[in-house]
């Protein structure tokens, strides 16, 4: 029996392509593994107006961890739209399967390293070394909306004064989507980005919100983020707004060292810092829970790209790297960091964003040929 157990869901689109690719760095590397394949993504949504079967999460269930190519997400109506016929008009309605994965398991906590290795044509900068944690399962993702809004919710919210100038709109042109944000939820992700700036020596944490405007939520995450910096001493927390962070980090990002922020705040900036490492083909991320993970790169699923072999697969073979790390195993993701990095530094083999005409199976061929 192999050692280890993981669950494969290459997903949509170019998720495929990527998968294909770590598929051949996991075998070079020796990794022992049982891949078990499971279903997610949009043609489960089309073609049975369910995005994320049960069966998947009842496979999830039997293994280590998963990994995670991309999913392709698309809007309430254009959603309804390319439901098969017989599931029209059933009242189907779609959400996120990886949002419902990160909520349904209690992934809280979203680790997102942004790395400058050295050689890459696209980084902004070379010193630029940032880890994003990401809360992962409350605020604006906790799908809590409303459209048209109810006469109850309404009435509830008319609690507060605020509110009884939206009336004068009327009830069916208002909608609602709501940052719902818990002590706990602050706390855990605040916890984990000292814990991790402690375990590597980090030198600051940066706390990214708004709560000059959002007065409840930013002030809740902002008290409980100076509670909890409290008990590391030595590692200072710097406060930013989301707004603000956004210059700095195009100004001056190799000041910046763990950034920690909720959900909605956090999906921003960790694609601005993917961006000055060479852009989402680059970013790799980690949806960690108390005892089980689903690895996944920060990209989406590019679907003009499907199929085609055309991109960048590092991002995924830098997750399978956070994987490595997550089950404990710091040779192979030792091995598998310096492999591809030098990949990156010799630039001689890399897909068109970085200026190459590999295919990305010629990429992580190459990589595995450097483990
Ligand atoms: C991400 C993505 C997802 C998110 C989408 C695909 C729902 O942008 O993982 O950052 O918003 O969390
Ligand atoms: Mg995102």
């Amino acid at each position: 029996m192999a050692t280890y157990k993981i669950a494969w869901m290459p997903g949509d689109g170019t998720g495929r392509d990527v998968m294909d690719a770590a598929r051949i760095v996991l075998d070079a590397i020796g990794f022992d593994a049982e891949y078990v394949p499971a279903d997610i993504g949009w043609e489960f949504w089309c073609s049975e107006g369910d995005a994320l079967p049960p069966r998947t999460i009842d496979i999830l269930k039997t293994t280590d961890c998963a990994l995670f190519g991309a999913i392709t997400s698309k809007p309430k109506d254009e959603a309804a739209e390319e439901l098969a016929p017989q599931l029209q008009d059933k009242g189907l309605s779609y959400f996120s399967p990886i949002v419902k994965l990160r909520q349904l398991l209690n992934l809280h906590t979203n680790l997102r390293p942004c790395k400058a290795y050295a050689g890459n044509p696209l980084n902004f900068r070379d010193d630029i070394d940032l880890v994003v944690f990401r809360e992962n399962t409350e605020g604006m993702y906790g799908g809590v909306e409303f459209h048209p809004l109810p006469q109850s919710v309404f009435d509830a919210l008319c609690l507060n004064p605020k509110m009884k100038r939206f009336g004068d709109k009327g009830l069916e042109n208002l909608a609602l989507s709501t940052r719902i944000m818990s002590r706990q939820g602050c706390q855990s992700i605040v916890r984990q980005a000292f814990e991790y700036a402690k375990k590597h020596g980090r030198k600051s944490v940066t706390l990214v919100e708004k709560p000059n405007v959002l007065r409840e939520t930013g002030g809740l995450m902002t008290r409980v983020a100076r509670e909890v910096a409290d008990h590391y001493p030595d590692i200072p927390l710097w406060e930013t707004n989301i707004d603000a962070m956004c210059m700095w980090l195009v100004r001056k990002p190799q000041e910046y060292d763990v950034l920690v922020a909720e959900n909605m705040f956090g999906d921003i900036i960790s694609d601005l810092a993917a961006g000055l490492v060479g852009g989402l083909g680059f970013a790799s991320a980690a949806n960690i829970g108390d005892d089980y993970a689903v690895f996944e790169p920060t990209h989406g699923s590019a679907p003009k790209y499907a199929g085609q072999y055309k991109v960048n697969p590092t991002a995924m073979l830098l997750t399978v790297k956070l994987m490595f790390d997550w089950l404990g195993e710091k040779e192979l993701a030792q091995r598998l960091e310096h492999a591809v990095a030098t990949v990156i530094r010799e630039h001689k083999v890399g897909t068109y964003d970085v200026g190459l005409n590999n295919t990305t199976l010629e990429v992580a061929e190459e990589v595995a040929r450097n483990l």
